[in-house]
């Protein structure tokens, strides 16, 4: 917990503190920060980007601590990936992911018996789950051939899955899963919707065994609130706008955008836009804000009315990020996520996977 001491300071207080700090430890610490993050703590982040980008980064770096500020499954991510010999440290262990709340092994497991029950064979059946879940979820994905993906490796990681000849249960977002199989040509009609909290998904025998993907009824609260209302309205008001989302938003709006990535897509893709150039972009706050400050030359809007704010994402404050920072300079480290073995053992079988499939 926060002591009174960071709690009183205000952020410019935080700041030349974490400057400090920060130099003392020099090169025994490297901060990785999702694109997600506040200004506030970007500003001293050695390397940004999407879940791809830092998880290998994560594996590369020399540094005996890394702290990641993002949301914990990206810490467990960094942990599962690296040696003994590093450490990964995140400012807010409170700040979990939601979606990823939303599979969790125990449940997962229960609809694995229940698909065994009705198809007899589950060795048939290739588990794929997003990166974000937990390391748990990944070790049961990991332990029966299954695979990690990512929004920007989802496309491969689903076609090498179908390639196979053999279903996909897809945990745990249902948009990415459904967006992604579209693109690979893949019908609704092939796929179901797994209701985790009804017995057998709730679908019928017949459904569970001509599926081809089965989706987990997972979603990101926050993308979810983008609607395709949202862009006809943007659209009708100016027809040349482009519509940029992430690909965890739902299926309409998927279908009628102009382009659809990851968060470093959509970084890249408006760093190589044209001047003049306008955008309506379906994604979290912080960083539709950021590319609007940082690309004055072109019109940037969030699409939509509601301000989607991950407010886990923004749980790593500068008071965090500097109570991690001293701590590690008084020699106490603190906020340690370290993922049971047994776990990684599996987990880093569904996450090795995907590396050699990127
Ligand atoms: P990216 O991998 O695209 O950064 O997505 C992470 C995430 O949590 C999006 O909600
Ligand atoms: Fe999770 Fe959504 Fe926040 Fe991404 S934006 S970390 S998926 S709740």
């Amino acid at each position: 917990m926060l002591s009174e001491k960071y709690k009183v300071l205000s952020d410019p207080e935080c700041m030349p503190l974490i400057e400090q700090a920060k130099k003392k430890l020099g090169d025994k610490i490297f901060i990785l920060g999702h694109h997600y993050q506040r200004d506030e703590v970007i500003q001293f982040v050695d390397a940004v980007g999407d879940s791809l980008m830092l998880s290998q980064t994560a594996a590369k770096t020399k540094s005996k601590y890394i702290i990641f500020c993002g949301v914990t499954f990206m810490a467990e991510t960094a942990d599962i990936i690296t040696g003994d010999d590093k450490i990964v440290l995140h400012p807010d262990l409170s700040a979990g992911c939601p979606m990823a709340d939303m599979a969790p092994a125990s449940q997962i497991r229960r609809a694995w018996k229940e698909l065994e029950k009705v198809i007899g064979d589950t060795s048939n059946v290739v588990p794929v789950t997003y990166i974000n879940s937990y390391a748990e979820t990944k070790a049961f994905c990991g332990e029966r051939g299954g695979v990690v993906c990512t929004s920007s490796n989802a496309d491969k990681i689903l076609k090498w899955a179908l390639s196979q000849n053999k279903k996909v249960f897809f945990f745990p977002d249902q948009h990415l899963g459904r967006n992604t199989a579209h693109r690979l040509s893949i019908t609704n009609d092939q796929m179901v919707l797994w209701e985790r909290e009804k017995e057998n998904g709730g679908l019928s025998e017949d459904k569970i065994k001509s599926a081809k993907i089965y989706l987990w009824n997972g979603c990101c609260p926050v993308h979810e609130r983008f609607k395709y209302d949202d862009l006809k309205t943007i659209r009708k008001r100016d027809p040349e706008i482009k519509i940029l989302v992430h690909p965890e938003v739902p299926e309409e709006l998927a279908n009628y955008a102009d382009y659809m990535g990851s968060t470093q897509y959509i970084v890249n893709k408006i760093e190589q836009a044209p001047k003049g150039s306008k955008w309506a972009i379906g994604t979290e706050i912080h960083l539709v804000s950021r590319l609007a400050k940082n690309h004055p030359d072109k019109k940037i809007i969030l699409l939509g009315t509601p301000i989607c704010m991950c407010s886990m994402m923004d749980r790593i404050s500068p008071q965090y990020l500097l109570w991690t920072l001293e701590s590690l300079v008084n020699d106490k480290v603190i906020n340690v996520v370290k993922v049971p073995e047994n776990i990684t053992q599996n987990a880093i079988k569904a996450l090795d996977r995907m590396f050699e499939l990127t």
